[in-house]
């Protein structure tokens, strides 16, 4: 077996991030050195509390978490309560936090985390990618030190938050144009791919039957998330997106891909935080500086996910 890949996740938990660390900190390919927290689903102190207590739920005192951006590099900060609720993460109860958040704030956790390993560090992240473009605008050297940064955010398609534009994109649109524009390894997991990632009532049901409380926490976050993603999208089955980022570090096959430039919108009147994905080439003097992902395989993905949710509830 080859050995696990240092990780560091940036997020804004989140029902949906809440599985995407449950899904890093299960699974043995992946070894998670940091949690950095974003405004976003929610503000950045209830996200900071939430990140501490599903570590807590999982039984992880010892990966650290730190606190990072209140709103965007332009200072605006959109909020998406209006699909995690007053907390970011409403529904079951959830554990006392078992261990204090880090001192230091989450640009210099991660370039701490990077610079102090052995060999580069894959970012994922989440939520609005704030923290990540100023760790790149603040210590350009930390790019030798990173594998590739897999981001959750932007569509193929049509948006969430707005029409055209995905809520982590929107959210933030200044920082994912420093992130495409850095010449590092970018890939980009996109609502296009997300919306194939539902969880149906039998993914739901597999999760409330663990006997233990990770799963049945589990369980108790989709229905939250999907009673909002039937309110506000009719959706019959919320889509699990954040942890598709994970899923596709730990399994190669679970998601394919296309090669693209890829742009964010900035100035757009109505499209602003829009990605623009030309996966065909129309812009011939634009070079692809992402990999997009494209399609999702369902049941992989959710024997992934399922899995490792066992995994971490059964842990003495
Ligand atoms: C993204 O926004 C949030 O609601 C989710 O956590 C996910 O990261 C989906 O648009
Ligand atoms: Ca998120």
């Amino acid at each position: 077996m080859t050995s696990a890949r240092p990780l560091v996740i940036d997020c804004d938990p989140g029902h949906d991030d809440a599985v995407a660390l449950l899904l890093a900190v299960g699974s043995p390919q992946i070894d998670l050195r940091a949690v950095t927290t974003t405004f976003g689903n929610c503000s950045v102190d209830d996200a900071t509390r939430n990140a501490v207590q599903i570590l807590t739920l999982a039984g992880v005192t010892d990966v650290p978490v730190a606190r990072g951006a209140a709103g965007a590099l332009d200072g605006v900060s959109t909020l998406g309560n209006y699909v995690h609720g007053a907390s970011g993460l409403d529904g079951p109860a959830m554990p006392d936090p078992a261990f204090e958040v880090a001192q230091e704030g989450a640009v210099e956790l991660l370039r701490r985390v990077i610079e102090s390993s052995d060999e580069p560090v894959t970012v994922a992240a989440t939520g609005p990618i704030t923290n990540v473009a100023q760790l790149l605008l603040d210590h350009a050297q930390v790019k030798d030190g990173i594998a590739e940064i897999i981001f959750m955010g932007g569509s193929t398609e049509r948006g969430n938050h707005t029409p055209t534009a995905e809520f982590n994109t929107f959210a933030d649109p200044e920082a994912l144009d420093v992130v495409l524009r850095s010449g590092l390894p970018v890939r980009m997991v996109g609502l296009n791919l997300t919306h194939q990632a539902l969880a149906t009532p039998e993914v739901v049901r597999r999760m409330a039957a663990m006997d233990h409380t990770v799963g049945q926490t589990s369980a108790a976050w989709m229905g939250f998330f999907g009673d909002s993603y039937n309110k506000v999208w009719e959706f019959d089955a919320p889509p699990v997106h954040d942890p598709c980022t994970i899923a596709a570090l730990i399994d190669p096959d679970v998601i394919s891909w296309r090669e693209a430039f890829v742009a964010v919108e900035l100035d757009g009147r109505w499209t602003r935080g829009t990605t623009v994905v030309d996966l065909h080439h129309r812009y011939a003097e634009e070079r692809p500086n992402c990999q997009v992902a494209m399609t999702l395989d369902a049941g992989r993905y959710w024997d992934l996910v399922i899995e490792a949710i066992d995994r971490v509830g059964r842990r003495p």
